[in-house]
């Protein structure tokens, strides 16, 4: 039913935990399955991003294509992030059963929330990206139910 690719990001997912005083922090609900999902991303002063790391509360497809997703932004510009879509990371993973499509969608959602947060902070656009529709912020977890 998955592909050796997911297995194996499933098995050793890459680039898990946090970056303390992260450039951007993005954290999303999964409004299907109620699955949570956090990105950290350190970006240096020419917008590359130098180090990005996640935290899930979420099934096997979600930490699978997260952990492929960090390593494909991974040295990107954050212009670059912006095509690393959830078709790119399921296609990176020679594909997702169907009805896990909606995980991968928890990576793509949870980096744009944190390259959302890191342009507020530096008051910079980032073509293409819109603001977060299920940012949860620190301290409101408890309302990740209703996402
Ligand atoms: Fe929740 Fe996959 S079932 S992210």
């Amino acid at each position: 039913m998955y592909s050796a690719k997911v297995m194996d990001h499933f098995e050793h997912p890459r680039n898990v935990g946090e970056i303390e005083d992260a450039s951007g922090v993005g954290t999303v609900g999964n409004a299907k399955c109620g699955d949570i999902m956090r990105i950290y991303l350190d970006i240096d002063e020419n917008q590359i991003i130098k180090d990005v790391k996640f935290k899930t509360f979420g099934c096997g497809a979600a930490v699978a294509t997260s952990s492929m997703a960090t390593e494909m932004v991974k040295g990107k510009t954050v212009q670059e992030a912006m095509e690393v879509t959830n078709k790119a990371v399921m296609e990176a993973l020679d594909g997702l059963p169907p009805v896990k499509v909606h995980c991968s969608l928890l990576a793509e959602e949870a980096i744009h929330a944190a390259l959302w947060d890191y342009a507020q902070k530096n008051g910079i656009t980032i073509e293409g990206l819109q603001k977060p529709k299920s940012d949860i912020h620190e301290g409101e977890e408890d309302e990740a139910e209703e996402y």
